[in-house]
């Protein structure tokens, strides 16, 4: 396991996301900020004009090998995704002197993850997500929370009502986004500002709609 301030090992590892996931772990233990798993999402329009926003990290699988965030499909970062399926992520720690870069191609999660990470978020979120047309414009926020209530009513969510159990289904444009890395850098704070870097490649070739085959990682040190 690695600890704070440690270098990236010599020689590196076959494979990156097992390194990704300590870290994140590490950084949840840290208890330092409320949201140790948000990441920095860049996304690009089909004519290449680039946008980044945060989401929160809620899966990590290093095999086969995919990041995992929830958002609504009909956004701009999902519009943008679905002209131009593939992403980059950055994760970083600024306590822990850790970066974390992973590109790769996007699919949407199999809509059992989706109704299952769906099912098990509160009852305000599971409202809000009926309730918001993800990056559309409003006139007013008295119009937002209008439309809340709205969602709330046709649920029959009572105000205030906290009952996790309550039946509001996940909406059809709600989901999950897979994020296959095919390229993971990682960077470490070094002393004397000679950082520690190194990137792992690898190729996926799509099996289907929603899954890939993948060659093994290929590793290089680079300069900082
Ligand atoms: C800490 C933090 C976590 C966030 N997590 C998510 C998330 O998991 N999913 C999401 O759709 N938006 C999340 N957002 C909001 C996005 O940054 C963004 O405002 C929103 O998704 C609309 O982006 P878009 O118009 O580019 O699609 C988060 C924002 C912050 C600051």
């Amino acid at each position: 396991m690695t600890t704070p301030s440690e270098l990236l090992p010599d020689p590196l590892p076959s494979e990156p996301l097992a390194i990704v996931a300590d870290w994140l772990e590490q950084a949840w233990r840290a208890k330092r900020q409320p949201n140790p798993n948000a990441m920095v999402l860049a996304t690009a329009t089909a004519d290449g004009r680039p946008a980044a926003r945060v989401v929160l990290c809620k899966g990590l699988q290093p095999d086969p090998g995919f990041l995992v965030f929830y958002t609504n499909y009909e956004s701009r970062k999902g519009r943008e995704l679905a002209g131009n399926p593939r992403a980059a992520l950055v994760l970083h720690w600024d306590y822990l002197q850790r970066q974390v870069r992973v590109e790769g191609p996007v699919v949407k999660a199999p809509e059992s993850d989706s109704d299952a990470y769906f099912a098990s978020r509160p009852l305000e979120s599971r409202v809000g997500a009926w309730a918001s047309q993800q990056s559309q414009p409003i006139e007013s926020r008295a119009r937002l929370l209008e439309a809340v209530k709205a969602a709330a009513q046709r649920f029959g969510v009572t105000p205030g009502q906290k009952n996790a159990s309550a039946a509001v289904p996940r909406p059809p444009h709600w989901g999950g986004f897979r994020l296959w890395a095919d390229t993971v850098e990682l960077w470490v704070e070094g002393d004397a500002r000679i950082h520690d870097r190194a990137r792992w490649t690898r190729t996926l070739t799509p099996q289907g709609a929603d899954q890939f085959s993948a060659t093994p990682w290929s590793a290089t040190r680079l300069q900082p």
